[in-house]
């Protein structure tokens, strides 16, 4: 076929395409719009995951008669002034993308007032071309509505999932900006049932109670790092404590400059904050906004402006890593108990099934050489414990230690899985693992999906100690392993690592599993006897770990009971 250019309808209808994917990104442009104008109250309605009607109501500025016709032009935008504004942008829109790009994706009808006018303007749009201009009633702000998206792109409705998904992400939309603005009310409506509603109080707790419900919200701790000197990255916001989890990211929300951002980079960063203290698996819950200058972020990398690229950005990873770890180490509290609970009618939380797992394996107590490895990074006093005195171990599982402000009951096991874990991450960070040499070289069958995941991942391996190289085509020669597998049978100990792994993780998620079987591997078992000695020097290497209240798996390490409790169940006060 010869080149030619394509006709203006047909490259319009290519452009929505990319700024247009799904309902989803409609209701984010128009909730975009509306707090662009300013709006306090947002209301979203939803049909048939929003394919049969999607109606963005707003209070915001409105638009002027004489303009609506002109802000459903391709590059139409109030919000950039000249070529300088696009490298300092302030607004969450800034192309004059969206409305055109909506207009050719369905059909669409505006109504819009501005607060000086007696009416409103009206205007309705049929694949991209305006079909009717008036005037009607209307409260000052604006109405939004598209009817029948992709009716007239068969090829994409085939991509879109059923309606119910749909609206999940229309909601995740709804629900991200809703966080993002606690001070603007937000509701949303999906098949005529009021699905959110957020009270516009402008207290994030309370926004996040209309969320994600009042447990998450009670368990909210406040991240406020603001910038330390005029321009340089600030990160604000909320970090849920790690006893609540969920098993994916999306609860995950992260802001640059108040716009919702996929960021992989920064939600990385969270993460590493939570590390260690919650299940293997599992995610935590956050809101946190990135303050930088608005010439520190290009906004126009990305087609729904959904990701950003931000200049310092090793920079601002570090500003929120270290504020959300600090708040949550400050938070982390050793669990307090009542008598009813010591007397076992209320058990902890089953533990997760453990990786690796070796009664044959002696336990080893590290003595003190082995612990001079200094932590990687300095840890607020607040979540040291205090000095604690073992008196005794009770069914070869607990050590009883007393303490300042009561009596202590460890848990042996998961207290020494915390000091490994955090020893073995700290030799992998120092580079210096923790290495047994194997007298002879052993060969390794790996099968084809654990060789393909152990070839991609290799480098984690080789941090924490392995020397495996690649022995002829399917086999593997292993001449060093971490210390605490030593004497194992490795295919199998090997396989079963890659069992625990998976496949997305990034290699900071590998050494963080990794370590984490290798530390409930060494650790001492429940039903060992622990000498006097041994369990000073339990308590003593965990007093000196990083965050000494939780496993590696976020099961407490620990339960305390207080003098006071102590003393009211004896009836003395
Ligand atoms: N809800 C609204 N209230 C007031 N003005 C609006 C509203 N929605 C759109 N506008 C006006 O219409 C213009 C075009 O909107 P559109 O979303 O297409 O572009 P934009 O927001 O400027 O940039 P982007 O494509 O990046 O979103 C806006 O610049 C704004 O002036
Ligand atoms: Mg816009």
């Amino acid at each position: 076929m010869p080149i030619r250019i394509l006709a203006p309808q047909e490259a319009a209808k290519i452009a929505a395409g990319e700024v247009i994917e799904r309902p989803a990104s409609v209701v984010k442009e128009l909730i975009e719009n509306s707090l662009d104008a300013g709006a306090r109250e947002i209301a979203v309605e939803i049909r048939e995951g929003g394919l049969s009607l999607i109606r963005v109501a707003d209070d915001g500025c409105g638009i002027q008669p004489g303009e609506l016709r002109l802000a459903f032009e391709r590059h139409a935008t109030s919000k950039v002034a000249g070529e300088d504004d696009l490298w300092r942008v302030v607004t969450l829109g800034f192309r004059g993308e969206a409305l055109p790009s909506i207009a050719a994706a369905g059909d669409v009808e505006v109504i819009s007032r501005i607060a000086g006018n007696d009416v409103g303007a009206r205007i309705k749009l049929r694949d991209g071309l305006v079909i009717e201009e008036g005037s009607g009633a209307a409260s000052p702000g604006t109405v939004f509505g598209v009817r029948r998206l992709f009716s007239a792109q068969p090829a994409r409705l085939k991509f879109l999932r059923a309606p119910g998904s749909e609206t999940t992400q229309v909601a995740s939309a709804v629900v991200h900006y809703a966080l993002a603005y606690p001070e603007v009310r937000f509701t949303l409506v999906a098949d005529a049932r009021t699905t959110l509603q957020t009270p516009g109080s402008g207290s994030l707790t309370e926004t996040v109670a209309a969320v994600y419900g009042a447990d998450v919200a009670e368990a909210a701790i406040l991240v406020e790092a603001p910038p330390p000197n005029e321009g340089e990255p600030g990160v604000r916001g909320i970090a849920i404590e790690p006893r609540l989890h969920r098993a994916s990211r999306n609860y995950i929300g992260v802001y640059v400059n108040r716009r919702w951002v996929k960021n992989r980079a920064l939600t990385f960063a969270i993460e590493e904050a939570y590390q260690g203290m919650l299940p293997v698996g599992r995610h935590p819950i956050a809101v946190l906004d990135v303050t930088v200058a608005p010439d520190e972020v290009d906004v126009n990398v990305h087609p729904t402006k959904a990701e950003v690229r931000l200049r310092r950005e090793r920079e601002v990873f570090g500003v929120v890593q270290r504020a959300v770890r600090r708040v949550l180490s400050e938070r982390a509290p050793v669990p307090t108990t009542s008598a009813s609970l010591w007397a076992g009618s209320r058990m902890p939380e089953a533990p997760p099934p453990l990786i690796l797992h070796s009664p044959a394996v002696q336990p080893r107590l590290p003595d003190a050489a082995a612990s001079a490895i200094p932590p990687a990074d300095a840890t607020p006093m607040a979540e040291r414990l205090p000095l604690l005195r073992p008196v005794g171990q009770v069914g070869n599982m607990y050590v009883i230690a007393e303490g300042p402000e009561g009596m202590y009951l460890l848990d042996q096991h998961a207290a020494h899985e915390r000091v490994l874990y955090e020893r073995c991450l700290a030799a992998v960070r120092a580079g210096r693992p923790d290495v047994q040499a194997l007298l002879e070289p052993q060969t390794l069958e790996l099968s084809a999906p654990h060789r393909a995941m152990f070839d991609e991942h290799a480098d984690a391996f080789e941090r924490l100690g392995f020397d495996i190289a690649a022995f002829g085509d399917t086999a593997h020669i292993v001449r060093t392993v971490p210390a605490p597998l030593a004497g194992d049978d490795l295919s199998q100990r090997i396989g079963e690592l890659l069992d625990g792994m998976r496949r997305d993780d990034g290699p900071e998620d590998w050494a963080h599993r990794l370590a984490a079987s290798l530390a409930c591997h060494g650790a001492v078992r429940a039903g060992m006897t622990m000498s006097e000695r041994e369990q000073r020097e339990l308590i003593r290497l965990l007093e000196e770990a990083e965050s000494p209240r939780t496993c590696p798996h976020g099961r407490p390490t620990m339960l305390h009971l207080t003098s006071d409790a102590i003393a009211r169940e004896f009836r003395r006060r």
